[in-house]
């Protein structure tokens, strides 16, 4: 019952000063935001690699509401992707960007989205990575998508992001399915009505597996953006009935959750992606992990009420 009460909350201002004023609030947010600046997320980066992993980088932020802020959030990426030239980990480290960040939601905004993002995708490709565009609510997937295929014609390893918890997803697995792509399916994190998708947990998680089905059968390099044991152990077995090599997909989890787990399955010869957002703008990003699981939400509640 909380989870649509909080994801709610994720899009009121009102909600997003008390909450980032609050007494408390960093302790948890820093559970979820591995810094605020590129030279706080680098050793982040670093030590994550050492441990045999990979990450995808996320420089929070969403929802903006003027040009000149989406100008920003492509320049931040750039000076994300000039420091990871020096670290020279190539595939090892990506990025995941929210369209919603490069102006989507703008006048005009799918032109200035893709206008904003090309510069860093072909920034990434020159030092010899790649983008995933993560996906947002229901209302921006046919401009994420169609920007998705705009890139693909210069940049075809560029990835994109699919939704269980949405009737569309079917579908759309079969569309990108195909050779050299590159897709991530999660369960979906965003508040959506039942005229579009599943509300209850156990129907998410059965779209959830049909999917897999469809990607693991397909051409393409299929991500798998979970934390759920079950669908990890389904994962291992679709891909053994696949004849899928370990490097022929990728397990991907979202930095401070299950870590240890993250580490178990790189040693296991996976490859194991960690999610790793950073940046000043965490509100968006830090409550629906709240939403996700509700044990966050008595954690973050008892971290204000004792400071
Ligand atoms: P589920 O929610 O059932 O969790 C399984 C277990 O994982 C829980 O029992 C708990 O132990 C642990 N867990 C999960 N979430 C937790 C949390 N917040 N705090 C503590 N423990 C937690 N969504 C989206 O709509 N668009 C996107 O682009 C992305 N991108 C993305 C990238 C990656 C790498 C991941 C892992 C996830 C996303 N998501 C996303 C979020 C996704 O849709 C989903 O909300 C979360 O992954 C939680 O779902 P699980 O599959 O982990 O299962």
């Amino acid at each position: 019952m909380l989870g649509p009460v909080i994801l709610a909350a994720s899009r009121s201002d009102r909600m997003r000063r008390f909450v980032s004023a609050a007494p408390g609030t960093k302790q948890v947010v820093d559970r979820f935001i591995a810094g605020e600046t590129v030279d706080q997320v680098v050793p982040v980066v670093e030590d994550a690699t050492a441990k045999g992993l990979e990450v995808t980088l996320d420089v929070v932020g969403e929802d903006i509401t003027t040009v000149e802020q989406s100008y920003a959030a492509r320049d931040a990426y750039l000076e994300l992707i000039a420091r990871l030239k020096e670290l020279e980990l190539g595939p090892r480290a990506e990025m995941s960007v929210k369209l919603s960040m490069f102006g989507q939601a703008l006048e005009n905004g799918h032109e200035l989205a893709l206008a904003n993002v090309r510069p860093v995708v072909e920034a990434a490709a020159a030092i010899g990575t790649t983008v995933t565009l993560d996906a947002e609510d229901h209302t921006t997937l046919d401009s994420m998508f169609a920007i998705h295929e705009e890139l693909r014609k210069d940049f075809p390893q560029t990835g994109c992001v699919i939704q269980a918890y949405l009737f569309r997803t079917e579908d759309d697995a079969r569309r990108l399915a195909e050779a050299g792509s590159r897709v991530r399916i999660v369960k979906g994190a965003y508040k959506e009505p039942a005229s579009v998708a599943y509300q209850d947990k156990a129907e998410i998680d059965k779209a959830f597996v049909r999917i897999l089905k469809i990607l693991m059968a397909g051409k393409g390099y299929p991500m798998i953006g979970s934390h759920d044991p079950r669908l990890i152990a389904i994962t291992k077995e679709l891909a053994r009935q696949a004849g899928r090599n370990p490097d022929e997909y990728e397990f991907q989890m979202l930095y401070g959750i299950r870590s240890d787990e993250h580490v178990r399955l790189a040693a296991e010869g996976h490859r194991m992606r960690v999610y790793t957002a950073y940046g000043t703008d965490w509100y968006g990003y830090f409550m629906r992990r709240l939403a996700e699981k509700p044990a966050n939400l008595l954690f973050f509640a008892r971290s204000i009420l004792t400071k």
